[in-house]
């Protein structure tokens, strides 16, 4: 990769590599006023209180308690992390995950970063956290990114009736050959597709005893104008209008009754119809498919134990879910939906993001989750994968699950 000018421009700095804890500077007043002089310790303890700075202690750091939280243009953020700190590691971030911008853009992402870095360095949260590649973007655009188009319907023609078989206490679909490498949608709103085919990989391994990677441009490409019989209006049509892009978008149900109905069931190998990240002209051929369908079912809404019946019964699971802000800093652990600004919602209407559920567990200290596999490549999360806190429908997790049925 050609660095750009900005880049060069960094690395010219010097300033690569630098850890962000070593780079307090000693003359910065720590939390609580620690380093301010409070002048010589009182010998009787009656002493009048020591001199503060300023009137009322007024301009003393008071340390967590009483910084507002992360605003969304990022006020009220700590502030101390200096400049020289912030510039040192976004020239670090800018070589590490090869990011090449022009020297206006470099100044837009910079101010994204940092808000990004404070937030890093100061979270609460229950899970880890870090920067990854969505740590130079704003929360604005990293929202505008998740395209799921949530609908208030249920569309497949089977609902799921729980089987009432004792379940096993840990499903790990990975390990049985149902759950193909983790894959990269790249800058494109397909994580629909992505969803779609990690249900029918899954469902047609698990028949046919071969984990065959199917197409998600298939999809991206060729469902367009979808309509279900319960729905007045082709699928996405309110965007339609402006464009008909895959890019920009879609729903899994959508893409199940296409399959179906358009594709005589059946999807292309991943081999055949590789993934290109934009929309393009439709080019299925049925004589490169690799697997079919035949149906597909909807587990009701929000019963996530119905959701852990059809995972541990059928295998991987396609589900909408709300992809916010902590999905965006999210480094490992058991994401715990958090309740002020950027915590995932478990309302219907918030789901903007389809991923795949292909399996649950209990932490030792962290408690029960499901395993939830991304499609933002394999350096996001758990090597791409998000374990999700379950029993709360966490980001809302159980709204929207759906499975097909391999022929
Ligand atoms: C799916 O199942 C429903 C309910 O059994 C049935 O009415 C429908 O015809 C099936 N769809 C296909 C494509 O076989």
């Amino acid at each position: 990769m050609r660095p750009s000018v900005a880049v060069a421009l960094a690395l010219a700095a010097g300033a690569h590599g630098v850890a962000v804890e070593s780079e307090h500077p000693a003359h910065v007043f720590g939390k609580g006023g620690a380093g301010v002089y409070r002048g010589p310790p009182s010998a009787t303890g009656n002493a009048p209180p020591p001199p503060r700075l300023g009137k009322d202690g007024a301009g003393v750091l008071k340390g967590p308690e009483t910084v507002p939280r992360l605003g969304k243009d990022g006020s009220g953020i700590y502030k101390d992390l200096d400049a020289r700190t912030i510039a040192a590691k976004f020239a670090w971030y800018v070589e590490q995950f090869e990011k090449t911008y022009d020297i206006e853009e470099y100044a837009e992402r910079l101010k994204a970063f940092s808000v990004t870095l404070r937030e890093i360095q100061h979270h609460d949260e229950a899970h880890k956290v870090g920067l990854n590649r969505f740590s130079d973007w704003t929360s604005d655009e990293f929202e505008a990114y998740q395209k799921y188009k949530p609908s208030p319907k249920r569309h497949a023609p089977l609902v799921h009736k729980t089987t009432g078989k004792p379940l096993p206490t840990e499903v790990d679909w990975r390990k049985e050959g149902l759950v193909a490498d983790v894959k990269d949608q790249g800058s494109c709103g397909s994580c629909w597709t992505f969803s779609t085919v990690a249900s029918i990989e899954g469902a047609h391994a698990k028949k046919h005893g071969k984990m065959v990677t199917l197409s998600e441009q298939n999809l991206v490409d060729c469902v367009k104008k979808d309509r279900l019989p319960s729905d007045a209006e082709d699928c996405c049509a309110a965007r339609v209008e402006i464009s008909r892009d895959g890019c920009d978008g879609g729903l899994m149900d959508n893409a199940f009754d296409y399959i179906i109905n358009k594709q005589k069931g059946g999807i292309d190998t991943e081999a055949a119809y590789p993934y290109r990240g934009e929309d393009e002209r439709c080019a299925f051929e049925s004589s490169d498919d690799g697997a079919k369908i035949s149906n597909w079912t909807d587990v009701p809404s929000g019963d996530e134990d119905a959701l852990m019946d059809a995972l541990a019964t059928v295998g991987p699971v396609s589900v909408a879910l709300d992809a916010s802000r902590q999905w965006q800093t999210y480094a490992g652990g058991v994401l715990t939906p958090r309740k002020w600004l950027g915590g995932c919602s478990s309302d219907p209407a918030k789901a903007d993001h389809g991923v795949a559920v292909v399996g649950y567990g209990t932490d030792s200290t962290s408690g029960d989750y499901w395993i939830v596999r991304n499609s933002w490549g394999s350096a996001w999360g758990e090597d791409g994968y998000v374990r999700l806190k379950r029993g709360v429908n966490a980001c809302g997790v159980a709204n929207f699950a759906s499975y097909p049925t391999a022929k």
